[in-house]
């Protein structure tokens, strides 16, 4: 048996390693992505006062803060038992679309447009957003401007970039000011003829990519993702649905505090990651996709026109219910605008100013759920506390955890076709990791550890021997 670990995969935020396993003939017999560190968040909040669960959550992770704030936050609005007044329940609207944004950009320019832009044959020293400066000086900088858009959003209603401790539990802890809101609003349209741009960029070379796109994670699954009554995308609140490659709603109006009863949890040998599926079809059958892919898959339609018209043209060229990881892409670019619609429209109604933006309570209940979209898909927060509101039990349900059937699965299939014998071609290993990439996992909050680290890709022979390390730095 021969093994080919690709170690670190580049560009992506934090630290797994791709094993590629080959049978005697060098053929690919099977390939796994796996996640190498854990540090226990889950634990670390054991013994701590619930209201300091939202500031410390965002600590988990440096690319999605505030997607841990917002489920993190609803779980405390649990426990205290509150309602949360109506403007601040859209004031976390806002930030959480923002960091969309920022974490969007980050994805699809630095971390993938160098592959589509430059090709994943090309030289990988200027595979990277300099390279893609140096090719497309405006797709770079549309990029940068867009990341940066969504940062001063979260700063602007945060006070902080990285981990504003803004959304506290039972609301926000200070209202909106108008000359905020304002600079925010002046933003808009340069950020959304920037995402417009890219995409349209995206859409007039579609058809290059087009083997990749037959076979990076292309395959039926089930979709899984918040959406409002309306049918309309939820980022911060809504209920779960869920449906089949078809269409078919195996869960709709999924209650999140329920999230147990849907979904199994199962531990592979080879990563600390869970691997998450759902429950009623079994493991692996109940395999499912979270994150840009599964939204567009679960909502009837966005909810806001630009952003809608793209979804259309989106359902137009691939069908209604897209199934190759590669379109994660495309549906990230049309999130990013639509998410843009949204701050706008929000912003756009005078109570958003208002003052009663937080409830206060004592601790009212022992156990609470919260739930939100991060970039990448869904996220779940549930504590169980004690009297005193003293964190007894953590549990943490992750996007990366949701998608990580599917990751392994997509890099095998790519694996497979690309990869034979440990005399690989650098440019099929980096399809290896590009496929990764189609999902933006969060190592950061996969593996609940600070900051961005590497991953490696080894060929494994079938006698168990590394037969080849691709190892290159993080980040
Ligand atoms: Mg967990
Ligand atoms: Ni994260």
């Amino acid at each position: 048996m021969s093994e080919i670990i690709i170690e670190p995969v580049t560009r992506i935020e934090g630290h797994a390693k791709i094993t590629i396993f080959l049978d005697d003939a060098g053929e690919v017999r099977d390939a796994h992505f796996h996640v190498t560190q854990v540090r226990g968040f889950e634990r670390i909040a054991q013994g701590r006062p619930v209201h300091e669960m939202p500031s410390l959550m965002a600590r988990i992770c440096g690319i999605c803060p505030v997607s841990h704030l917002v489920a993190s936050a609803k779980a405390c609005d649990e426990v205290l038992g509150v309602s949360v007044p109506p403007v601040a329940v859209r004031l976390r609207r806002v930030i959480n679309l923002a960091q969309i944004v920022q974490s969007h950009a980050l994805s699809f320019f630095h971390l993938s447009s160098p592959d589509l832009l430059l090709g994943f044959d090309s030289d990988p020293a200027a595979r990277n957003i300099t390279g893609v400066a140096e090719h497309a000086p405006e797709l770079a900088r549309d990029g940068i401007a867009l990341r940066k858009f969504g940062q001063q959003i979260i700063e602007r209603l945060g006070g902080k970039r990285v981990h504003p401790a803004w959304v506290v539990p039972g609301g926000v802890s200070a209202p909106l000011q108008p000359d905020q809101r304002d600079a925010i609003l002046a933003t808009i349209p340069d950020a959304r003829a920037r995402a417009i741009r890219a995409l349209n960029w995206f859409k007039a070379n579609l058809a290059d990519w087009a083997e990749e796109a037959a076979r990076f994670g292309s395959f039926p699954s089930l979709y899984m993702g918040l959406v409002h009554e309306t049918g309309n995308a939820a980022y911060s609140d809504g209920e779960l649905r869920i449906v089949d490659q078809r269409g078919k709603r195996l869960l709709d109006g999924g209650d999140p505090k329920r999230y147990e009863e849907y979904f199994g949890e199962s531990v592979e040998p080879w990563s600390y990651l869970k691997s998450t599926y759902y429950k009623p079809m079994g493991y692996p059958e109940g395999i499912y996709r979270v994150g840009p892919l599964a939204r567009l898959n679960v909502v009837d339609q966005l909810g806001t026109e630009a952003a809608d018209q793209e979804l259309a043209e989106y359902r137009a060229r691939l069908g209604r219910y897209p199934n190759s990881s590669f379109h994660y892409h495309w549906a990230r670019l049309i999130e990013i605008v639509h998410c843009i619609d949204m701050v706008e429209e929000l912003l756009a109604d005078p109570d958003i100013l208002g003052s009663d933006v937080r409830a206060r309570a004592a601790i009212n209940r022992t156990e609470g759920v919260g739930v939100s979209e991060a970039p990448r898909g869904t996220l779940f927060h549930h504590y169980k506390v004690d009297q005193d509101g003293i964190v007894q039990w953590v549990n943490l349900v992750i996007a990366t955890g949701h998608n990580n059937l599917a990751m392994n699965r997509s890099v095998a299939q790519v694996a497979k076709h690309y990869v034979k014998g440990a005399d690989v071609r650098e440019g099929a290993l980096n399809r290896v990791e590009a496929v990764i990439r189609t999902y933006d996992p969060c190592l950061s909050c996969s593996t609940h550890a600070v900051g961005q680290m590497p991953m490696e890709v080894d060929i494994v022979d079938p006698d168990g021997a590394v037969v080849r390390r691709l190892s290159r730095d993080g980040g």
